[in-house]
C-alpha cells in the first residue's frame, strides 16, 4: 500500500449516498471520496455530520489493511488524503452480503425476535442493492437466475464474508465491542472476487460489550445523537489514527 502520487482524479463516475466515485488517469483505478452525508431509510433522511467523511475514510482504510493482512483481497490501494482513498476499479456485484452475530435491525422486525439474541452460528443473508425497492432480501437462486452473480461467485462471497466476520469479531472483541452485524459488497477485478465498497460504522452495528451502548449508525437512525463521537470512540479503541 504505497502512496501513488502519479494517479490523478479526473471525472465523476458515480455519486452515492455517502461517497462519490471518481475516474482517475489510470483506467484500472478509482478514487472514493467519503463525504459527511449520512443517510438512513434508503436515502429518505440525509444529514451532514462534521468529520464523518474523514473518520470513515481512515477507519475503512485501517479495517481493509487488517483484512488484507488476514488474506482477504480488497480493492484498497492507498490512502490519498483525509477523505479520499485510491482503489482498484471493480465490476460491482449488486448483491449485499450481511452476517449477523446478534439479532438487530430488519431481522428483529421481520421475525419478531428479541434484539440482542445471540445467533449461533451467525446468519448469512443476501440483499439486492436497490434503494427504490428498499434493498429487498433475495436468495442465491434469485441472484443466479437474474444474472446478478454466479453460484461460484456467491460461494466465494459467502466464504469471504464469514472469514471477515471471524477476523473482525475478534478485533472488536479485543477492543471491548460486539460486532452485531455488518454488510459487505464485492466486485470482480481481473476475473477474481474482491471486497469493495467500505467497512465503517455506517454499514455495521457495534455495541459496547459491557453496556451494549450503540456505537454505529443506529445512533443516527434512532435519533440518539453523538453519532460521529461514537464513530471516533470506536476508531480510538481500535487504534486508528485520526489526526
Ligand atoms: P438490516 O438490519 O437493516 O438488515 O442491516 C443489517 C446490517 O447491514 C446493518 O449493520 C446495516 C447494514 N446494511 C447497510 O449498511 N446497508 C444496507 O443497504 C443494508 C440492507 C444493510
Amino acid at each position: 500500500m504505497v502512496q501513488q502520487a502519479t494517479v490523478q482524479k479526473t471525472t465523476e463516475l458515480y455519486r452515492g449516498k455517502a461517497k462519490t466515485v471518481y475516474h482517475t488517469s489510470d483506467a484500472d483505478k478509482l478514487i472514493l471520496h467519503f463525504r459527511n452525508d449520512t443517510s438512513a431509510f434508503d436515502g429518505e433522511r440525509i444529514e451532514q455530520l462534521a468529520r464523518k467523511g474523514m473518520v470513515n475514510n481512515k477507519f475503512n482504510f485501517f479495517i481493509m489493511q487488517a483484512l488484507e493482512q488476514a488474506g482477504i483481497p480488497t480493492q484498497v490501494e492507498a490512502l490519498l488524503s483525509d477523505d479520499e482513498v485510491l482503489v482498484k476499479k471493480l465490476d460491482m456485484i449488486p448483491v449485499e452480503c450481511v452476517v449477523r452475530n446478534f439479532a438487530a435491525g430488519s431481522l428483529v422486525k421481520r421475525l419478531g425476535v428479541e434484539e440482542g439474541q445471540a445467533l449461533t452460528p451467525p446468519t448469512f443473508e443476501l440483499f439486492l442493492k436497490n434503494d427504490a425497492l428498499h434493498d429487498p432480501m433475495i436468495n442465491e437462486s434469485h441472484a443466479v437466475s437474474f444474472g446478478w452473480a454466479s453460484s461460484e461467485q456467491l460461494q466465494q462471497m459467502k466464504a469471504l464474508t464469514l472469514r471477515v466476520n471471524e477476523v473482525l469479531s475478534a478485533m472488536f472483541d479485543d477492543a471491548g465491542m460486539l460486532l452485531v452485524d455488518f454488510k459487505l459488497e464485492f466486485g470482480v477485478f481481473q476475473g477474481n472476487i474482491v471486497l469493495g465498497d467500505e467497512f465503517s460504522p455506517d454499514g455495521c452495528r457495534l455495541w459496547d460489550k459491557a453496556t451494549r451502548k450503540k456505537l454505529d449508525k443506529d445512533r443516527f437512525r434512532q435519533g440518539l445523537g453523538g453519532v460521529v463521537e461514537a464513530y471516533e470512540e470506536v476508531a480510538q479503541r481500535l487504534g486508528v489514527i485520526l489526526d
